[in-house]
């Protein structure tokens, strides 16, 4: 093995968009730690694509915590892409008017203070990166302020937030010569989309896959669909 080849952690990979991502990025080259919440499910995933595993419930601040002590342990003490991918949709067809508090909450948990708190653990890691850290966040078409209907609150609300996220970050990590974008993929056939979304799931890891590692290390604070910029 290399010592110049990057290493990517993705989060909630044991399946759909992550999962597709680790698959490709390790043919790309890449050290590939795939990460889930499950060991079970997440160290059979690792088994079926050849790469390591490191367990992370990004809705748990100690998993985080514990994370990052492993990983420096088998890993490296150099991180140089995160992909912040797993989610949660947890609406149930319900409205902003009589949004269930629960739903909401446990959206922002998983999938806005999920990549926060990761991002907080491993930036010191990113830091180190030889070839300028990488933060990618998982956004969504239904977080997108300017096109913004009454779709899916507690999800559209918790992907919105996500976007403020990746721009407070971008900002912050930028002399620091790390790049945070987010990114929507589109409507994907995975068990979240459902089999009727438009995309493989091939096609909705391309811009991920892109942003992880062919984007300009220069570009930061971008929201990206089929590798350009679209608007907040
Ligand atoms: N599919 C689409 O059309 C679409 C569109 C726009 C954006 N996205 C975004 O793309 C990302 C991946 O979606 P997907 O379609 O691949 O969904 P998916 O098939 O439902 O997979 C979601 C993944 O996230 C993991 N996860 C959930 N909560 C977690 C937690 N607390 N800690 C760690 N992992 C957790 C799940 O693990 P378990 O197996 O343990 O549940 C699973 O591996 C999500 O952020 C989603 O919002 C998807």
């Amino acid at each position: 093995m290399s010592n110049n080849q990057p290493i990517v952690i993705i989060t909630g990979a044991n399946r759909g968009i992550g999962y597709e991502t680790a698959k490709q990025l390790k043919e790309r080259g890449f050290r590939v730690v795939l990460s889930a919440r499950n060991t079970e499910e997440g160290q059979s995933a690792a088994n079926q694509l050849g790469v390591d595993f490191l367990q992370i419930d990004v809705a748990e601040k100690k998993s985080i915590s514990n994370a990052v002590i492993d990983f420096k342990k088998r890993f490296s003490d150099s991180l140089d892409v995160l992909v912040n991918n797993a989610g949660i949709y947890p609406d149930e067809g319900e409205s902003i008017l009589e949004i269930d508090e629960l739903h909401l909450f446990t959206a922002l948990r998983t999938n806005t203070l999920g990549p926060i708190h990761v991002t907080q653990a491993f930036q010191e890691l990113l830091e180190k990166s030889s070839r300028g850290g990488r933060v990618v966040n998982l956004s969504s078409k239904l977080g997108q302020l300017s096109n913004m209907g009454d779709v899916a609150p507690s999800y559209s609300i918790s992907k919105t937030a996500l976007n403020a996220v990746t721009r407070q970050l971008s900002s912050t990590l930028n002399e620091k010569k790390i790049a945070v974008n987010s990114v929507s993929p589109g409507w994907v056939r995975t068990d979240m989309g459902g089999e009727n979304a438009d995309l493989s799931i091939e096609e909705g890891a391309d811009s991920v896959v892109w942003l992880a590692d062919e984007a300009p290390s220069a570009m930061t604070g971008k929201f990206i669909r089929d590798r350009k910029e679209i608007e907040w």
